[in-house]
């Protein structure tokens, strides 16, 4: 059986927690505590339910310090049989924010699933699902010029540097791609 990417469920639960536990991220986000993993594990379907909720209203604080409206998005992790590989996430607009830093999708491998390929096949499969969900003929992606994984993710599906930008809250550059749907 390969690999799939599946609306986040509660089926997966023990591996995504192990996943946590291994130090699994995604894009920007810091490694969680052990006592954040176990609020998480101990109100699965809270969690579940925040995730799942792809039209949340309001404001959204950013790593420059603003707020900005928040987006629209779909979350979808990839999966092989029992185990949790990794998560994705497809928002289905970009704010003035996300056109800078972010863009459409935001995605992490976890630490034992990482340089098998997973990347790149997740970065694939959620392209087909932004072609039957998204109202745009290009996405964009970000990453830190550093993120040599994530740039061959980006550029293996497609991806068009636009620009290699600096923020002043931000250590690294950032590499602007466009993919074409
Ligand atoms: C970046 C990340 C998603 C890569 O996932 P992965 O499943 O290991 O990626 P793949 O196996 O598809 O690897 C794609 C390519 O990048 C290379 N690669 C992966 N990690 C790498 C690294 N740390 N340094 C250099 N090259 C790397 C692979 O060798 C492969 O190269 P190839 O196509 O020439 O064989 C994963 O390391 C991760 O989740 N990191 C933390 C979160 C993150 O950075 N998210 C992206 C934010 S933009």
């Amino acid at each position: 059986m390969s690999a799939k990417l599946v609306t986040p469920s509660g089926a997966f639960k023990d591996s995504f927690i192990e996943a946590l536990r291994e130090g699994f991220v995604r894009g920007i986000e810091t490694e969680r505590s052990p006592e954040e993993i176990d609020a998480i594990a101990d109100d699965f379907p809270a969690y579940l339910e925040d995730i799942l909720t792809k039209d949340k209203t309001g404001q959204i604080l950013c790593p420059d310090g603003n707020t900005y409206e928040r987006v629209p998005s779909s979350d979808y992790w990839l999966v092989l049989d029992e185990a949790f590989i990794g998560s994705i996430s497809l928002r289905h607009k970009l704010n003035e924010f996300l056109l800078k830093f972010g863009g459409h999708i935001g995605y992490g491998v976890r630490p034992s699933f990482r340089h098998q390929g997973y990347g790149t096949l997740m970065l694939r499969l959620c392209l087909d699902e932004a072609r039957k969900t998204l109202k745009t003929d290009r996405v964009l992606l970000t990453c830190s010029e550093g993120n040599m994984g994530s740039r061959k993710i980006i550029e293996a599906n497609g991806g068009i540097l636009e620009d290699v930008v600096s923020f002043d809250w931000q250590d690294d550059n950032t590499m602007r791609y466009w993919i074409e749907l």
